[in-house]
């Protein structure tokens, strides 16, 4: 199970000198092809899923796969939610399996970007999940020509990245110091004289978004300089584009378009590992990181007091209030098979991560259904909180 604890891992690049790609998929052949490259380069890696994305593929069906993926992995793997666009969204992408959450609010006033940023942290950090913030913009659109879109790109200050910081609480900082989302003409001349002040200020794992684009030289002294994870999407993208066209015959099927797609990916994936640094630490990371692994809220219990229905009811409404905690996974309540077991029902409320065992219990929606529909009817109970031992 090599899904780990992404603040571990970007600790570990950050202080170890090289950097972990945060690489934007869009799909299956995306997905299977940047984990190819990680296997091939024993490389630990972050699987991206963008909210700006999400009008191409079912985010739901998608993590799904790429948890399964992470699971089955044999370098280290983070899931990370990409420029988020609120709050609930971040909640959604924890639940569905996201262990590093972004919401970008860095086109908002200083203030309101603290605000926002702060309250994500404030709820990702009781599920165990560490948060991504953003100051300054980095203007552009995965994907798509920067120059199309050129915005007004806002370059961080470093007393604000400070001040910022230690707000908000955010683990990882992306900064803006003249890379742009998608792809260019020429290479961006880049502030790296910005980029150390901040680093020197902010003492923590800085994010580059934008990478596509810039050379190896670049890269090489962004890592000096603090960064830990660098966004990649557009090259892959354009990678995949290529061997479509190249694959363009009159007969040619939707199969024979797509061969050879993942390998593109992979290749691209590959050598930004090798730029990046991060091919070859797998095994390090794995020694270094807490393993990420879910929680199982389980308790058995006998009713008094209520009907058949009435226990029905109670159930249902546990399902749809706790269902939409901070960190709940699922929530499955039973009935024993054996008319004549010791406790005649059961919950089994997973969680993401330990830290949910203490923000679920003090989750008012949680204080208010346990007080007002389960403990009066519920008194003769057993609960254990228990994770997989493999
Ligand atoms: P590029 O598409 O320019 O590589 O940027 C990706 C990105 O920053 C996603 O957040």
């Amino acid at each position: 199970m090599p899904l780990v604890n992404m603040k571990d891992m970007l600790d570990h690049a950050w202080r170890n000198g090289y950097a972990v790609g945060g690489f934007d998929l869009v799909g299956l052949e995306f997905l299977d092809g940047i984990m190819r490259a990680a296997e091939r380069e024993r490389s630990p890696l972050i699987l991206s899923l963008a909210e700006s994305h999400f009008d191409y593929y079912d985010f739901e069906l998608a993590m799904a796969a790429t948890v399964a993926a992470a699971e089955r992995a044999s370098v280290p793997v983070a899931i990370h939610l990409d420029h988020g666009a609120s709050l609930e969204s971040a909640v959604r992408a924890i639940r569905h399996g996201c262990n590093g959450v972004m919401v970008d609010a860095s086109h908002h006033p200083f203030a309101e970007n603290v605000a926002i940023t702060r309250e994500v942290v404030e709820m990702a950090h009781g599920c165990g999940v560490p948060v991504e913030g953003e100051l300054g913009y980095v203007a552009g659109v995965e994907g798509e020509d920067a120059e199309r879109h050129p915005g007004e790109v806002v370059y961080t200050s470093p007393e604000e990245a400070e001040d910022f910081v230690a707000r908000t609480g955010v683990d990882f900082l992306a900064v803006s110091i003249g890379t742009v989302h998608g792809r260019m003409r020429g290479t961006p001349r880049l502030d790296f004289e910005r980029l150390a002040a901040i680093n020197a200020r902010v003492q923590r794992p800085l994010v580059i978004h934008g990478g596509t684009g810039l050379d190896d030289g670049q890269f090489r002294r962004l890592i000096e300089n603090g960064v830990a994870k660098i966004n990649y999407y557009t090259a892959l993208a354009d990678a995949a584009a290529a061997r479509i066209r190249a694959n363009q015959r009159e007969e040619a099927g939707y199969t024979a378009l797509l061969d050879g797609v993942r390998e593109a990916v992979a290749e691209e994936t590959a050598r930004c590992m090798r730029v990046f640094g991060s091919a070859g630490r797998a095994d390090e990371v794995l020694a270094a990181a807490e393993p990420w692994r879910p929680v199982e809220h389980v308790i058995l219990y006998n009713v008094a007091g209520l009907d058949d229905a009435g226990v029905e009811a109670m159930m249902r409404t546990g399902r749809e209030v706790l269902s939409g905690i901070p960190g709940v996974r699922r929530v499955i309540t039973g009935r024993a098979v054996q008319e004549g077991a010791r406790y005649r029902f059961a919950w089994i409320v997973e969680f993401v991560h330990p830290a949910v065992i203490d923000s679920y219990r003090e989750h008012p929606d949680h204080v208010a259904f346990a007080d007002t529909h389960f403990r009066p009817v519920a008194g003769d109970r057993v609960s254990i909180d228990y994770q997989a031992v493999e």
